[in-house]
């Protein structure tokens, strides 16, 4: 039976576990050869296991696909390189990248250290562009191009706790939305996940979410995009929960104002509110509605 991705070589950072692990079965499940990139850290980023990807490779291999472990940190350079480096060496390509790894340390803006900052920004935010950069080489020099995909999340446009993660998620839209135009002319695409699904990663959210669903049910999406009927889509940001795909809009400003010469501080003061005005911040809307959630959750655990 021909897959979806026959003939197709794609890379999965966070390959390994949760979400990645999905996806990496899924397009080998439909017919390509796949790098599972992962070195297996726990959900703050510490103690590396390579055999987390090693046993997904082992599942594939046990379905009757083909995939190669490689047990990298995708926040260096030189990580990127050798994941990309590995599916060239032994596929002579790379068509797709799915940049999934990602870890989690959270605190308020006012406590959060450098220590809590620099690896959530290196491995989501570097850790997309060390893949991304590496392949662009590649897929624009390739027939056929090829397709990145990123993982970013709602937290995107704000997050009450996770100042870091919700930096390096909005970092990774602007990345996404550069790398379609940028590799626009190349047939490269690019496109950005915002996922919800049970893993160790969402366990960690301190309500019962509204919308929730599986790893399973994010790969589809994944495998589409990747896939040679998508090359029409780039630049777009899509939530994929459960049973719903919603794409999201596309930044624009939506009204102005001019100054008849330069700008005072009192004109802005005098037109502001009745002109340009603001536009409402739905998490700041939500806040105290999240609050009441959260309680609950923690009653719920401790009942
Ligand atoms: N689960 C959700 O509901 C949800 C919601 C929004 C966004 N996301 C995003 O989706 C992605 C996957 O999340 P998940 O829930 O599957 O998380 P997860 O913790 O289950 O899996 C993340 C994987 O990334 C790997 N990893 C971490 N740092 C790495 C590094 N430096 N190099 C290589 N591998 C590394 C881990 O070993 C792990 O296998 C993340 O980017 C996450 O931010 C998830």
């Amino acid at each position: 039976m021909a897959g979806y991705l026959d003939g197709k070589v794609v890379a999965v950072t966070g390959g390994g576990g949760g979400i990645g692990r999905a996806v990496a079965l899924a397009a080998a499940a439909e017919g390509a050869k796949v790098i599972v990139a992962d070195i297996g850290v726990d959900m703050a980023g510490g103690d590396p296991k390579s055999e987390v990807a090693e046993a997904v490779v082992t599942e594939i291999a046990a379905a009757g696909g083909e995939a190669v472990s490689v047990a990298d940190d995708v926040s260096t350079m030189a990580g990127g390189e050798h994941i990309i480096a590995t599916a060239v060496e032994k596929w002579g390509r790379i068509d797709g990248v799915v940049a999934v790894a990602g870890i989690l340390r959270e605190r308020m803006l006012f406590n959060m250290s450098e220590d809590e900052w620099d690896p959530v920004i290196a491995t989501h935010l570097k850790g997309h562009f060390t893949v991304f950069r590496a392949a662009a080489a590649v897929m624009r020099k390739q027939e056929g191009g090829g397709a990145l995909i990123g993982f970013t999340s709602g937290a995107f446009s704000g997050s009450v706790a996770q100042a870091n993660y919700a930096s390096a998620k909005g970092g990774i839209v602007s990345l996404v939305r550069s790398a379609a135009a940028g590799l626009y002319r190349y047939g490269v695409t690019a496109n950005a996940i915002a996922p919800v699904a049970r893993t160790r990663m969402s366990e960690n959210v301190p309500m019962e979410l509204a919308e929730m669903g599986d790893p399973e049910d994010i790969a589809p999406m994944v495998v589409y995009l990747l896939s040679d009927k998508a090359r029409h889509i780039t630049g777009q940001i899509y939530t994929v929960v459960g049973k719903k795909i919603a794409v999201w809009n596309q930044p624009r400003e939506v009204r102005a104002m001019y100054a008849a010469d330069r700008w005072t501080p009192e004109e802005i003061e005098a037109r502001l509110d009745s002109t340009v005005g603001v536009e409402r911040m739905d998490l700041i809307d939500k806040l105290e509605e999240y609050r009441q959630a959260a309680a609950a959750k923690e009653q719920g655990q401790s009942s």
